[in-house]
Formats: C-alpha cells, structure tokens, sequence
C-alpha cells in the first residue's frame, strides 16, 4: 500500500524472508560463538607455548572466515533485500526507530570484518600479543553486534513501554532483550561447540590434539545448552499476551515447540554422554549428526519467533499486512486503495470512471464489470491478505483455507478477518471494498470434499 507488493509466489513474501533468515542464523550464531573459542583458544595455545595447537586452530580459522565472512556476509545482505523487497514499512519503520543502533552495528560489524581479516592473513607475521589482541576485538565486537541487532528484533516482539515514551533506549532496552541475548549467546556457544567437533574430528588427525580439542569445546556446549533453555524460558514469560495465545493456539507451533525442547534435551545428553564422558566417541557421523541437530533447533526456533508475530510485525506499531496500527480507523473510513498511494495510482489510471477528482468512490467498484470488480479483488487480497496467505496454492493458500465455504461465510470473513482469527488484522477497508474483496474469494474457493458420505448432494 504505502510500496509497491513485491508477490513472491506461492511461498508469500515473509516465508521467504524465514527461510533466509534461518539460512543465515545456521552460521551467525558461528560467527559470535567461534570468535570466542578462536580468542580463548590462541590465548591458551600461546600461554602454554603449544604449537601443534595453534596450527590447528589457525586452519580453524580459515575455515571459520570462509563460512561465517563469506556465506555469513552474503545471507546478511540477502536478508536485507528480502526484508526490503516483502517487508518494507516493518524495516522502514526500524531503520527510523534505532537509527542509532545500527549506526552501531554497523561500526562493530566493521571491526569484526577488519580483525578477523588481520588475525588470519596476518597470522604468524604479527607479535603474539598482537595477534591474541585481534582475536579479542573479533569476540567482542562480533557479541556486541549480536548484542544489537537482537535488542532490534527483541523490540519487535514486545517493545515494553516504548508506546508511551518513544526514545531508544526503552525501545531497545525492552522486555525481550535480557531473553534473547541469554538464548543467542548460549546458541552461539552450543552451535560453535558443534561446528569446531566437526571441524576437528576432519582435521586435527593427531589423536592427542584431537583429544584436546573435544574437551575444551564440550563445557562451552554444556553451559550454552542450558543458556538457551533459561532464555527460552524467559522469552516465554516475557511474550505479549497475543503471541502467547498464537503460541498455544496454533498445532503446528505446539509441535516446533515440542521439537525444539526435545532436541535441546537431545543435544545436551549427547554432548554429555558423547564429548564430555567419553571424548574418543567423536566421529565424523557423530559430529555431522550433532550439528543437524544444533540446525534443527535452530531453525524450529527461528521459525516460532516469527510465526507468533502476529497480527503485529512491530508490536502494535505495524500490522503483518505492512499498514501502521494507527491508520486503521482512517483506511475504514477513507478507503484501503484510497489511502496508499500505490493503490490509489493504479486505480486512477486504470479505471478513471471511479474517481472523484484524487478520490476513489469505493462504491463506484460494485459497478464495474465483473472481471474488473474480481481483478481489484485481487488487488485488495494482494496488499491486504498475502502477507499471509497465497492465493490458490502455496503457504496457507485462500482457496484451500475456504473450501466449501458459503458466499455469506466468505463476505464475513472479508468484513472483519480478526473475528474469525484474532491474529489477522482488521479489515482496514470500506465495506465495499470488503464487497469487491469477497466477489474475488467467493469463485476461488474450492468445493466442500463430495466424497464425504455425511455430505452427499452438499453444495
Ligand atoms: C498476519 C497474517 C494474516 C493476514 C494479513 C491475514 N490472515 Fe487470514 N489467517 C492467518 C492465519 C495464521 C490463519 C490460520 C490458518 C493458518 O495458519 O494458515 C488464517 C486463517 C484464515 C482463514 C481461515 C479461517 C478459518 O476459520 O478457518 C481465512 C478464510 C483467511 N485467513 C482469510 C484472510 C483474508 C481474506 C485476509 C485478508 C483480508 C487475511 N486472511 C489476512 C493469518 C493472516
């Protein structure tokens, strides 16, 4: 409405941004956590003077740049462009809240970037304090930047009392930032545990050094296990009301919920049993097991903090379907078309005959003929309803979700979409456009299952 829809599809916009995001959350979380082992670990090899240790560790590092700068950087930048392109008044909306934020995240990503480039090509050129100075900066900067972004995404969820006094630090200073540092830390140390076991059960071939390897990176792993419990358990407590009844309410969060919990549990026992009992048992099948199971967590999780955003993307400030809360009561009385200025263009342009002057008369589209009253339809599910929803098939498709629906059920749901789910977002429309809305999703439904033997002969 306030952009132009960018239709992914099938898939709906904000599916795709989960699935980059969890692409991208498999090695972020590497990235923090393997900035410290690398800092700890050089520190240590150079204390004790071990240099079969330090050679590991610097063929860890190049490992660790190519994974987390490379693939890292590139899904980073990519979910910029998804969240742009699907999510475009949500990011506006951020960029303009925390502009100082990311000022900030900006400056720590750049000394991630410029540290760990000096720790690795510099490596052995530069005096061990040196060398152990950058490996630091990298740790420190690479969590501060977690430390930010999340403080973000945390407001996101539950901005605390940001509504009534809107400045940056309670905006970022929100109920959900101690939660979610305490779970992404923890993630960062358990996931980066999983990636140095697979790493070295490849490459440290010396059994001692191996050895070695395992034990140091298993209480890391411990405590980042129990970490992401404690933290899972505060994001609960500290969710709005809203998302806690999406939480409960939906089947298939409750089965996300379930797996994440259990694989957690999992992870734990292995890595107890495993690395910390009996550090021999490490093989390569073991370690490449461990870490899907780190990614399987990893990305239930991902996928529940998303899915019970709603029906806010940016609580109580934007709606999932990219309009501010506060112009609901406005887009009711003036228009949905009328009071975007994408909409409203293409409507001018395309069907002149409806216009007053810049103003649409809702009314005017019930006499329309009836392919063009279907199109706007169209246009109306796009901006309003495929945030969500694809249209035939694909994530939650229309047509599948009102199979055998009656034209009356059709034109309610379309008037008031909270009723049914509170988790929708208002119809912000007049009730014409409703009208158009519904003539649109009324052919389009499929027919109520014929085989059903209670439904013989139904309609
Ligand atoms: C913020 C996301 C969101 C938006 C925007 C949204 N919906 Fe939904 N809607 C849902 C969810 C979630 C469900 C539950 C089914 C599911 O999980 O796929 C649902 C369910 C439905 C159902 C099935 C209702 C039932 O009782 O079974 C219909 C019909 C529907 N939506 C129509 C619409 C229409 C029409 C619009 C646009 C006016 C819309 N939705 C906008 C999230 C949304």
């Amino acid at each position: 409405m306030h952009y132009p829809w960018w239709h992914v599809p099938y898939l709906t916009g904000p599916m795709l941004i989960a699935i980059v995001a969890v692409l991208h959350m498999f090695v972020a979380h590497y990235a923090v956590g393997g900035g410290m082992f690398l800092a700890v670990e050089t520190t240590f090899a150079y204390r004790r003077n071990r240099r079969d240790y330090l050679e590991y560790l610097h063929n860890h590092a190049w490992f660790f740049i190519l994974i987390t700068v490379v693939y890292g950087a590139i899904t980073g930048v990519g979910i910029w462009l998804t969240i742009g392109l699907a999510s475009p008044l949500a990011t506006e909306a951020l960029i303009h809240i925390f502009i100082f934020g990311w000022a900030m995240e900006y400056v720590t990503f750049f000394l991630e970037i410029a540290s760990a480039f000096a720790f690795f090509y510099y490596w052995g050129r530069l005096a061990p304090k040196t060398h152990q100075a950058m490996a630091w900066i990298y740790a420190v900067s690479a969590w501060l930047s977690l430390f930010f972004i999340t403080g973000i995404t945390a407001f996101m969820l539950n901005p605390g009392g940001w509504e009534s006094n809107r400045t940056f630090s309670v905006g970022f200073f929100n109920p959900q930032l101690v939660p979610q540092v305490l779970a992404r830390t923890g993630g960062a140390l358990l996931l980066s545990a999983q990636y140095v076991y697979l790493h070295a059960t490849f490459r440290a071939t010396d059994p001692e050094l191996r050895y070695l390897v395992q034990r140091r990176s298993t209480l890391p792993g411990l405590v980042g296990a129990a970490m992401v419990a404690l933290g899972g358990i505060l994001w609960y407590a500290y969710l709005p009301e809203s998302s806690r009844a999406v939480l409960v309410g939906t089947g298939v969060l409750n089965v996300l919920m379930t797996v994440i919990f259990v694989v957690t549990a999992v992870v734990f026992v292995m890595l107890y049993l495993g690395p910390y009992r009996n550090p021999g048992w490490l093989s390569p099948g073991f370690a490449i097991l461990f870490l899907l199971a780190g990614f399987t967590a990893i990305g239930a999780g991902e996928f529940v903090r998303e899915a019970v955003r709603k029906p806010y993307i940016v609580y109580n400030v934007v709606l999932g379907n990219q309009i501010y809360a506060d112009e609901v009561p406005i887009l009711q009385r003036n228009g949905f078309l009328e009071g975007g200025t994408w909409t409203r263009a293409y409507i001018a342009a395309r069907y002149p005959g409806v216009m007053e002057g810049r103003r649409i008369v809702e009314e005017r589209l019930l006499d329309l003929p009836e392919p063009e009253q279907r199109h706007v339809g169209e246009v109306l599910f796009q901006y309003h309803c495929n945030n969500c929803h694809a249209v035939t098939h694909g994530v939650s498709g229309a047509s599948q979700l009102l199979r055998g629906w009656t034209p009356e059920m059709v034109r309610a749901v379309s008037r008031e979409p909270d009723r049914f789910h509170f988790f929708m977002p208002p119809w912000s429309g007049t009730p014409a456009e409703a009208e158009v809305l519904a003539r649109f999703l009324i052919p389009i439904a499929e027919p109520f299952p014929r085989s059903l033997k209670h439904a013989e002969g139904r309609e």
